[in-house]
């Protein structure tokens, strides 16, 4: 073992943090923790790792569990893709291998959502295969390490991290090896505030020597962000406490969750001009109506758009021409809270009740 490897590995056996994946570190366990890992820290991550695997405690559980159930358990993570694709990878793991994982990282690599961070990281940890991890704590951990200024977010950095962390992994503890790297990122070598003073790896940092800590890692600037306004029309019948939710099912965000019918524009909207639009007549048809509570703007930050979202209470004497069609449907105020939603409906919904 280099020193490199061997002070790491101490400072995990020290400062590691008891975690149910890692005590018992099975391929399914592993998994599961590294999808919600790629989602949220630790801290809130436990919570959803505990819930999911109460509910589902093997993978074919798992598998036999509807997607509807799945996106639900999801909820607040965001970036729904991720739970769809855990739902599929269960049932092409029962398909494909009878139910276990794999031990091998090209054929875990062809399941459904899992990438090469993923595919290292189960091949490691649950196989102890001599496969290295790179997520942010590593790129972080690396680039402070041998002071590397080539930007993490375009390829030739990606290709040279990997590379890199590929030369420094301890091949005989591979497993130990990545959760100490990652450890490290998350609870020493941080972003902001990394405790270089009492750093264990410090004689071997040459950002540390070069003092250019704090501009490492270097990304490129970020893509451009597009913003797009969602007028939604909270329809409600008079008297009654019923609404109409919409299922999402277009090729768009939040794919299969429930938020309400959408009236989309490109600028910012009033009231007036919304209720001359040719969508929202569509949707009432020649029915009366009045408008009620028009909610504050809520803004929304996704990875590569932001929303812009006001929620308009409509007021109905009687059911809506559309009902039944174009995934709309009447339910009641009070079961809501059955359909998986995302965050910023979730939000909404609360703040009214
Ligand atoms: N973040 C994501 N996966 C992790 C792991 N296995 N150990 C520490 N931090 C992590
Ligand atoms: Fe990270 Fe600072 Fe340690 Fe270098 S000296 S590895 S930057 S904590």
């Amino acid at each position: 073992m280099t020193t490199i490897q061997n002070a790491l590995s101490e400072w995990f056996s020290d400062n590691k943090r008891e975690l149910p994946w890692r005590s018992q570190p099975t391929p399914y366990f592993v998994w599961i923790s590294e999808i919600i890992l790629q989602q949220t820290r630790v801290s809130q991550g436990y919570d959803y790792f505990m819930r999911f695997t109460e509910k589902w405690p093997t993978l074919k559980d798992l598998a036999q569990a509807s997607e509807e159930e799945v996106l639900k358990m999801w909820q607040g993570l965001g970036y729904y893709s991720r739970a769809r694709n855990l739902h599929r990878c269960a049932q092409q793991v029962v398909e494909r291998h009878g139910g276990e994982f794999p031990a091998s990282y090209e054929a875990l690599r062809k399941l459904q959502g899992i990438g090469d961070y993923t595919a290292a990281a189960i091949a490691s940890i649950a196989f102890d295969l001599p496969h290295a991890v790179v997520d942010g704590n590593v790129f972080r951990v690396l680039s402070r390490l041998f002071d590397i200024d080539t930007p993490i977010n375009i390829n030739e950095g990606k290709n040279l991290f990997a590379k890199l962390a590929d030369e420094m992994l301890d091949r005989q503890h591979p497993g130990l090896h990545n959760q100490a790297m990652m450890e490290f990122g998350a609870l020493h070598c941080v972003p902001k505030t990394p405790d270089c003073i009492n750093c264990p790896l410090q004689a071997h940092c040459l950002a540390f020597a070069n003092g250019t800590v704090a501009e490492r890692p270097v990304k490129t600037d970020k893509l451009k962000i597009r913003t797009r306004y969602f007028n939604y029309l909270v329809f409600r019948i008079q008297n009654t406490k019923e609404l109409y939710i919409h299922k999402r099912t277009a090729k768009d965000i939040w794919i299969n969750l429930y938020d309400f019918p959408l009236i989309e524009t490109k600028e910012p909207t009033d009231i007036n001009q919304l209720l001359q639009k040719d969508d929202f007549k569509q949707y009432v048809g020649t029915k009366d109506f009045t408008v009620g509570k028009i909610s504050k703007q809520f803004t929304h930050k996704l990875t590569h758009q932001t929303i812009v979202a006001q929620f308009i209470e409509i007021f109905l004497e009687e059911k809506l021409p559309i009902c039944e069609t174009n995934d709309i449907l009447l339910t009641a105020e009070m079961d809501m809270e059955k359909f998986p939603v995302p965050r910023l409906i979730d939000l909404y919904i609360k703040l009214k009740s």
